[in-house]
């Protein structure tokens, strides 16, 4: 009977101990509460394009989301709002953003100065927040135009080469025409030179 007993206490100590870690692990999961996923942290864009800012969180209840804009000029805001509720778009902004209830944000037709850092925070009622960053480069030229623009070029490098070559062989031709006929008016005034002879 006694070791048997003292097993069972082992296992009760086992089991105890577990429960504690479990505790521990459902706590620090709560004290983390948002998480935030960025499908895309880099975005290439050109001039006058609308561009998503796509995230997506999860937390417990309403958070506030706020966007921040970072570039070699300095930090701004450009928005704060709790999903549901009206935006606050500042003034730098007005009427060049719109925002999601998943916290993304679209900023309508970009210019090439946009291009920078933007930084989305995520911050529930409660304290515990998340920040990322999502990187905009945006361009002047579109690549289709420069692709275009590639084309363009090799179909008038391709015409040149076809028209040089037809000259060099036009003036190959036009030479031994002339030096043929050149050959012939000779032979004819050679024939002249002695009918002329002849005659005399
Ligand atoms: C954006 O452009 C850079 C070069 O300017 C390139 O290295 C990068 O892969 C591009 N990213 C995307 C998502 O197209
Ligand atoms: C957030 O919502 C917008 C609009 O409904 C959607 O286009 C976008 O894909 C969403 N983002 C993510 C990461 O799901
Ligand atoms: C909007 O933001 C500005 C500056 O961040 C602040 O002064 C103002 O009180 C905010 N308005 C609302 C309605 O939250």
């Amino acid at each position: 009977m006694r070791p048997l007993r003292t097993g069972q206490r082992k296992h009760h100590g086992v089991s105890l101990g577990f429960l504690a870690l479990s505790l521990t692990t459902a706590c620090c999961l709560q004290s983390q509460g948002v998480s935030l996923y960025i499908p895309q942290s880099t975005i290439n864009a050109t001039v006058k394009e609308d561009i998503l800012l796509s995230v997506e969180y999860s937390c417990h209840g309403v958070p506030t989301i706020e966007w921040k804009y970072t570039s070699n000029w300095g930090v701004q805001k450009i928005v704060e709002w709790k999903p549901g509720a009206q935006a606050n778009i500042s003034q730098s902004h007005k009427d060049r953003v719109g925002t999601f209830d998943n916290g993304s944000i679209q900023l309508f037709s970009v210019g090439v100065r946009d291009s920078g850092y933007y930084v989305v925070t995520v911050t529930e009622h409660l304290g515990s927040s998340q920040f990322g960053t999502i990187v905009l480069h945006v361009s002047e030229i579109l690549y289709e135009d420069l692709h275009f623009v590639a084309v363009f070029l090799a179909l008038l490098a391709a015409v040149a080469a076809v028209l040089i070559s037809l000259m060099w062989v036009c003036n190959k031709c036009a030479y031994k025409f002339q030096r043929k006929r050149r050959h012939k008016l000779k032979e004819n005034t050679a024939e002249e030179i002695e009918l002329q002879d002849v005659e005399c």
